[in-house]
């Protein structure tokens, strides 16, 4: 958006303090579809999104992807509570597409104690694929119990709490073009 223009989310005061601007998820989705498109030159790599958060970063990685790519989505669900992972996984909306014999591209929002990841992943393995890599946008520093071997990685991030960009709090916010910090406020706090 041009400086000077309003945003309908320019009063809100949940909006916080900027992580990742617009013009760096550009650039460095770009780089990603670069990078894979070299590392899986020849070949047409499935890409898996994971419901909802990745959806927007997908989109934009895709684009970036000089390769036929072709696209499934999965939705999982995490017991727990708005802001915090309890651990237990579970598939809401499973894949339409068979993964035996695929080159599988495991798309995730963001990676914090990569509980999510680590079930996804080993839920995915399991169905026989000819290869299996990760991409992750967000990767939170130090958090991770799990390894949860990444290959690609947008950006590693400190430890607030994120919106925008496919990232929700209770299903707001993942439409801001950026990410930046969730400031909880007496309306927000749940
Ligand atoms: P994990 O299982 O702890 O790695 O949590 C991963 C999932 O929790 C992500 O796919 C997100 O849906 C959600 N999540 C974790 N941190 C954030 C955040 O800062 N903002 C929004 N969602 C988050
Ligand atoms: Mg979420």
């Amino acid at each position: 958006m041009p400086p000077g223009d309003s945003s309908p989310f320019d009063r809100d005061p949940a909006v916080g303090r900027i992580v990742v601007g617009e013009d760096e998820l550009r650039e460095r989705i770009a780089a990603l579809g670069k990078e894979i498109t070299a590392d899986y030159h020849g070949r047409a790599p499935l890409l898996v999104g994971v419901l909802k958060g990745a959806f927007m970063f997908m989109s934009d990685l895709a684009r970036a992807i000089d390769l036929p790519v072709e696209f499934d989505f999965m939705a999982v669900a995490s017991y727990g509570s708005a802001t915090k992972t309890s651990g237990v996984v579970r598939i809401v909306k499973d894949l339409e597409l068979d993964l035996s014999g695929r080159d599988v591209i495991l798309v995730e929002d963001i990676v914090d104690s990569g509980l999510t990841l680590s079930y996804v992943r080993k839920n995915l393995q399991a169905r026989g694929p000819a290869s299996l890599e990760v991409c992750a946008l967000l990767v939170r520093q130090g958090l991770q119990k799990h390894d949860p071997q990444l290959r690609y990685v947008g950006f590693q991030i400190p430890p607030d709490f994120v919106i925008g960009y496919g990232l929700d709090v209770a299903e707001r916010y993942r439409n801001l073009p950026y990410v930046c910090v969730f400031e909880e406020t007496p309306e927000t706090r749940g």
